[in-house]
């Protein structure tokens, strides 16, 4: 089982608070030069960042491999405009096309098997984009930090949730293997007051991680460049460049306006 099974405890334990939507919503207007009009998110669990864009006027589109994500995802944007698709984020396909920006945080990108998955998913999220658009794109990057101690990553006080009750999440770091280029990540959901959810609930999957160079190259060889990046630490710094074992970073890609032309 996976905590992805529950996608409402998910969706209110996780959607971002006002002040955090709005960093985003403006730090992705001020790299377009304008507010987005329509954003897509090629794994968007329950809507959780795809909501706050909508309630600020957006058309949404979301995709997600799990058909219970996507069931969540359509009652929380009930009242928006939007698509939502059962899919893989390396095959994407909606109704709309020329989005202005892409969203994909919380280092979901790490869930696909390996760099070749990460390549064809660029690439997707690049001609779905139209020129000019951008792709804020959560990564993790380490290129020598073996690490073999557990790290918390995250923990919550209980919080109410939606559907009665009230829960926590934690996420550890169990591992970091740079060989093998993935984090093992546990999570683990406290709840009390909710007969449909499990008292207590541990899972552990692993994400894939980046060396500098070559997310790179990835990107590069996917026809997009590298705009901004932002730590994802205490410091949220803006960083010009991708450095080597930098960890968490959101990223702000953007297709370029023209295109090399192919000979
Ligand atoms: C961290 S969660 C959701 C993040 C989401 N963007 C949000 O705003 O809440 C990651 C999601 O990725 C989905 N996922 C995992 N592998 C996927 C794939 N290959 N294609 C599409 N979605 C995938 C999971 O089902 C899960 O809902």
């Amino acid at each position: 089982m996976s905590i992805y099974n529950f996608p409402s405890a998910y969706a209110s334990l996780l959607t971002p608070p006002p002040v955090a939507a709005d960093e985003i919503f403006q730090w992705i207007a001020r790299c377009l030069g304008s507010r987005p009009q329509k954003i897509m998110d090629p794994a968007c669990g329950p809507a959780t960042w795809l909501r706050p864009f909508a309630e600020r006027g957006c058309y949404v589109a979301g995709n997600d491999l799990r058909l219970q994500m996507i069931l969540e995802a359509t009652k929380r944007l009930r009242d928006f405009p939007h698509e939502l698709r059962v899919g893989d984020m390396r095959t994407l396909s909606f109704r709309e096309k020329d989005f202005d920006a892409a969203i994909n945080l919380d280092a979901s990108l790490g869930h696909l098997p390996d760099e070749s998955a990460v390549l064809a998913h660029l690439r997707c999220v690049w001609s779905l984009l139209r020129p000019g658009g951008v792709y804020l794109l959560g990564v993790i990057v380490f290129d020598d930090q073996h690490e073999d101690s557990a790290e918390l990553l995250y923990s919550e006080d209980y919080q109410p949730l939606e559907d009665g009750g009230e829960a926590f999440l934690r996420y550890t770091s169990l591992s970091r293997d740079t060989t093998q280029r993935k984090e093992r990540i546990q999570v683990e959901l406290f709840t009390r007051g909710n007969p449909d959810l499990p008292r207590y609930f541990k899972d552990t999957y692993d994400l894939l991680t980046f060396p500098a160079h070559r997310l790179k190259q990835l990107i590069h060889q996917s026809g997009f460049v590298l705009l901004d990046a932002q730590m994802i630490d205490d410091s949220a710094e803006h960083v010009d460049d991708i450095e080597p074992d930098a960890g968490d970073l959101n990223l702000i890609l953007q297709r370029p306006l023209a295109s090399p032309s192919l000979r």
